[in-house]
């Protein structure tokens, strides 16, 4: 029987900071608002010629380094972003060109902000059948770039950075012990970015087509939690593990509302649950694998702790994953 283990992580994050004082200058909002609400400080910022391939080669080649693996031993690269540069080649062909992954088969993976969380479901089933040992994966955004600066109720929430790890095949027992991934596809208008097509809801046809992420902030906050909620709690049962076995909650950094509520009705007290929002926002896939890499680098998460993965996002799409570090 093989176990995904995670060996190894990585980050990286535009150097340019956004800060809320920033934002006060070009959108009617102020940085107290913003950081009541959200939680928010600062995010990063990509320039106009720094792209998500960019970060999340970055990422990897850090990821890969920490692991101590050769490149050439990478045989499968999942990109989990809805923010390529490119829609062909894939972001995972870049990374596996740059990072000399030649090895490598590549794919991206589009569910948006819980991508990194399937992205690892996908990599345990790839080990668990015996179609790949050794499996980067990656989440990686730079939503900056398609966020309306117009638009208070978006542009404040999110930032750019891509996080990624190597998940390794041992017989081990350890590594991803239990996952879960859902959604509910009739509340795709709630939140989304129309993508090469332009297709909007027919609500919307006579409208000008935007180019920009789209959100119903106040729906998505209750949905949010709710299957945040509900993904941590099947993860627990169906594994017999409790609040109490893990070591850390690392939840999705939409807002630290969400995060709280989410975290007070699974059963979490805050001194368990990894917190970076006031300093990255929003990154989308990138928000889970930035906080483990953190965590992991500062010695917070250490050999054989017990970590619960939450997420949630446009689709919408949910996941969880609980699983042992290294
Ligand atoms: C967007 C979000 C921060 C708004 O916070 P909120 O507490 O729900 O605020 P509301 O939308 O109810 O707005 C309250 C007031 O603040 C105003 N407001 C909205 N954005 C503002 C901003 N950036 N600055 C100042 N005021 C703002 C609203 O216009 C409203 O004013 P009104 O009462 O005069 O009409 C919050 O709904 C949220 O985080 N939702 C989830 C979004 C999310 O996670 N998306 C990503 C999913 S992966």
């Amino acid at each position: 029987m093989n176990y995904a283990h995670l060996i190894g992580v990585g980050a990286a994050v535009p150097k340019n900071v956004l800060t809320n004082a920033d934002l006060e200058k070009m959108v009617d909002t102020d940085s107290e608002w913003i950081e009541t609400r959200a939680g928010i400080k600062e995010r990063h910022k990509s320039d106009d010629d720094e792209w998500v391939s960019d970060l999340a080669i970055e990422a990897s080649k850090k990821a890969i380094e920490h692991s101590g693996m050769d490149p050439e031993d990478i045989d499968l690269i999942i990109c989990a972003t809805v923010t390529g540069d490119t829609t062909m080649p894939s972001i995972a062909s870049m990374i596996q060109y740059y990072t000399g992954a030649k090895n490598a088969g590549a794919f991206d993976l589009g569910a948006a902000c819980p991508g990194f969380l399937y992205g690892l479901n996908t990599a345990n089933a790839y080990i668990k059948a015996d179609l790949a040992k050794n499996i980067l994966v990656i989440g990686a955004e730079t939503t900056t770039k398609v966020v309306d600066y117009t638009d208070r109720g978006t542009c404040i929430l999110f930032g750019d950075g891509a996080g990624a790890v190597v998940v390794s095949a041992s017989e081990e027992d350890g590594g991803i012990i239990q996952s879960y991934t859902g959604g509910d596809g009739s509340l795709g208008n709630l939140l989304y970015l129309p993508g090469m097509r332009q297709r909007v809801p027919v609500s919307l046809e006579k409208d000008p087509i935007p180019l920009y992420v789209k959100m119903a902030g106040n729906e998505v906050y209750k949905y949010a939690v709710k299957s945040m909620v509900d993904s941590a709690k099947k993860v627990l049962k169906d594994s017999g593990y409790t609040p109490d076995d893990v070591k850390y909650l690392i939840p999705h950094q939409a807002n630290i509302r969400i995060i709280e509520a989410t975290a007070k009705r699974s059963g979490f007290p805050m001194d368990k649950v990894l917190v970076n929002i006031d300093r990255y926002g929003n990154t989308s896939s990138a928000t889970i694998p930035l906080a483990l890499n953190e965590a992991v680098k500062d010695g917070r998460i250490g050999k054989g702790d017990l970590l619960l993965g939450v997420s949630f996002g446009s689709g919408f799409s949910w996941g969880a994953v609980l699983f042992r570090w290294n």
